[in-house]
């Protein structure tokens, strides 16, 4: 059993113009796991994010970190950030320094490393992030996807246990969102714990363990990905379709091309291995069993 990092008790968070983002939002967070955040425009994944490393304050109820309460003085802030690093969703929001070495740099000096200790980090999340080649630009002068990269890398960087990303992949081609997601993954093997948010349900259903579905400030659903994607209802609710995998998959099973009892693909890979095991059994089976999808 996985140690429990967050306790999230009846967490509410009004803004000050009177929004009201969260609503008793109760939760807890393992250590280790890969968790999505999933829900529409406005459900208060943000809010909720911000909270995880004491940028936002509950309104009402608390936030419980390897059991000890989260306190608000310069200190107790300092040591939680140290261990839970954070992207935020819009990258200008982070990025401040003259040049994207000395911005990816700037976490890691200050947390009292040596300098060859920065350096080898710097290097290593440049290097993670395909940042290295314009590592002496202003960062005011990078593409979206680019300074997005760099505000990964610098949170990289640091090396916390806990990383959150807010919407790591929006603007990232496909080649670079892929090379992002294989970093996670990368560090989550060495025992760190990400929890991103995203409205890319099926990197959420390929890549998380647990999926948390968000909808006007409340928790909708919380579970494995295909068990929460079962939930159809809830799913529309949030603005969510069916991952394509868990479609195609559902499809074949109700056309008898695979058994009932199959288990569910995670992956396009997986999906395509099982259709070509069933297509090498329908050689051998009677005529009216080769099914013109499989053609
Ligand atoms: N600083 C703020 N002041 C007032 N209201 C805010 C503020 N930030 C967010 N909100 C409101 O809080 C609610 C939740 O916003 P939040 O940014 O957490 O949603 P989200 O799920 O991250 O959405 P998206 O998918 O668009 O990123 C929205 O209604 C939003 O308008
Ligand atoms: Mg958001």
């Amino acid at each position: 059993m996985q140690p429990i990092l967050f306790n999230i008790d009846q967490l509410s968070h009004c803004y000050a113009d009177g929004t009201i983002a969260l609503r008793n939002v109760t939760l807890t967070i393992k250590q280790g796991k890969k968790i999505a955040l999933l829900g529409n425009n406005g459900a208060g994944k943000s809010t909720l994010l911000l909270h995880l490393n004491g940028i936002l304050r509950p309104t009402n109820g608390a936030i419980r970190f390897k059991g000890k309460e989260v306190a608000y003085d310069r200190k107790s802030l300092l040591s939680l950030r140290k261990q839970v690093g954070i992207v935020f969703q819009d990258p200008d929001s982070q990025l401040f320094s003259a040049s994207v070495i000395q911005d990816i740099s700037f976490g890691p000096q200050n947390l009292g490393l040596s300098k060859e200790e920065v350096l080898r980090k710097v290097e290593w999340a440049m290097e993670q992030t395909e940042t290295t080649r314009f590592k002496d630009k202003p960062t005011h002068f990078l593409s979206l996807g680019q300074k997005k990269r760099v505000a990964i890398a610098g949170v990289l960087a640091m090396d916390p246990d806990i990383m959150i990303l807010d919407e790591p992949t929006a603007g990232l081609d496909s080649y670079y969102s892929k090379q992002i997601m294989k970093v996670l993954d990368h560090i989550q093997k060495q025992g760190k714990t990400i929890i991103l948010s995203t409205h890319d349900v099926n990197l959420a259903f390929e890549w998380a363990d647990e999926l948390i579905v968000m909808n006007d400030g409340e928790i909708l659903c919380y579970g494995d990905p295909a068990t929460v994607f079962e939930q159809d209802k809830l799913i529309r609710k949030a603005h969510l379709e069916k991952p394509w995998v868990m479609e195609t998959f559902q499809t074949l099973v109700q056309a008898k091309i695979f058994p009932s009892n199959e288990s569910m693909p995670k992956s396009k890979e997986e999906l395509f291995e099982k259709i070509k095991d069933a297509s090498s059994n329908f050689k051998i089976s009677p005529s009216y069993m080769q099914i013109p999808i499989l053609n």
